[in-house]
């Protein structure tokens, strides 16, 4: 695909803006980490693995502009403020752990050299990460045999990852198989990813989309429009609970009603041992005026309250399977999902 969701050239992070998609394509440059965080906060670029690519290129961004004498101690205060920046998708913690490993093994060797060995750490993990996506999307096409009609929700696509996408991943490594697939996805209240980004996307593809609104996922599987879902996470508990944007739930319990697979699709960076549950993981609450505003126009009274919670939990007795780049696990998740991740 022509998008490219993030980049680093020449000591600066370029980010395709997705709040102003699918109307404008406008890519914003960034020369410091405070503006990465920002971004990240804003939404700018979003996604699990493409918020974990970003915080991995903040720090090595930011770190280009520290000067010797505070050096530690700005590193700490460039950890912390993207750390701070959103609490669900653990993809951000964990490429912030692997940039501070960095850190800490290669300080001894003086400042030049940590500055370039964060910089190198950044670029390997945004290449592992179209790696990762490219051999699960292979993976996934070889393990969803008999679907053609794959129902997602949000965007779980190139613009939420450093390229080429989880659930879409699956969805293009079908497609370049030669196989015919389509695709439904729901609008995604309150931010629209799936209207907004995924139609965008798959359009540019030119895979065939179909857009529903949020409410009509029960109605087009029980005209049996839909083999199979396909969505992405955000953080996988070791008992396999899955927390992904907000709405995934209600589908995972439709699909269960109609017989349909469920299945996530998602790097291994996505998984987080140390969370045995998914009431463990974080939800992040997002500003009220998302849900009472569309495009600056109020759609509900002044002072109604809202709630605004912008992920859910689906349990693992809704999951089908989940789809990773060293393989499939499949039930019982809880026991099988340790032989796919070591390095915890
Ligand atoms: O709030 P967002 O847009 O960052 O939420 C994105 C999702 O929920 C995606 O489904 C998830 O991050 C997986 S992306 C490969």
């Amino acid at each position: 695909m022509a998008v490219r969701t993030i980049q680093w050239k020449n000591n600066r992070v370029i980010m395709l803006d997705q709040r102003l998609l699918p109307a404008r394509e406008i890519y914003r440059k960034y020369r410091d980490y405070t503006g990465v965080a920002q971004a990240i906060r804003d939404m700018v670029i979003r996604g699990a693995p493409a918020i974990g690519v970003a915080a991995a290129m903040g720090v090595a961004l930011g770190a280009l502009w520290v000067r010797g004498k505070n050096f530690d101690r700005e590193i700490e205060r460039i950890f912390g403020t993207l750390q701070k920046t959103r609490p669900t998708a653990v993809n951000l913690f964990w490429a912030l752990e692997r940039m501070r490993r960095v850190y800490s093994e290669h300080r001894s060797q003086g400042i030049d050299a940590v500055k370039r060995r964060l910089k190198d750490e950044a670029l390997k993990i945004y290449e592992e990460d179209i790696a990762a996506n490219r051999e699960l999307g292979k993976i996934g096409a070889r393990f969803v045999r008999n679907a053609s009609r794959v129902l997602t929700h949000c965007n779980a696509g190139a613009l939420a990852t450093a390229g080429y996408g989880t659930a879409l991943g699956v969805v293009r490594a079908m497609k370049e198989t030669g196989r015919n697939v389509e695709v439904l996805v729901n609008e995604t209240r309150p931010f629209l990813q799936g209207a907004r980004l995924t139609a965008w996307e798959l359009g540019k593809d030119k895979i065939p989309v179909t857009l529903l609104t949020d409410n009509m996922v029960g109605y087009v599987m029980q005209k049996g429009k839909v083999d199979a879902v396909i969505v992405g996470a955000d953080r996988i508990a070791a008992n396999g609970d899955v927390a992904n944007k907000i709405g995934t739930y209600g589908i995972a319990v439709l699909a269960e009603r109609h017989h349909i697979p469920f299945y996530v699709a998602a790097p291994t960076s996505s998984i987080d041992l140390n969370c045995p549950s998914g009431s463990e993981i974080p939800i992040e609450q997002r500003n009220p005026r998302e849900v009472s505003h569309i495009f600056n126009r109020a759609i509900a009274p002044r002072g109604v309250r809202i709630v605004n919670p912008a992920f859910d939990i689906t349990q693992h007795e809704l999951i089908s399977a989940i789809i990773t780049e060293k393989g499939v696990i499949t039930p019982p998740f809880q026991h099988n999902i340790r032989n796919y991740v070591h390095h915890q």
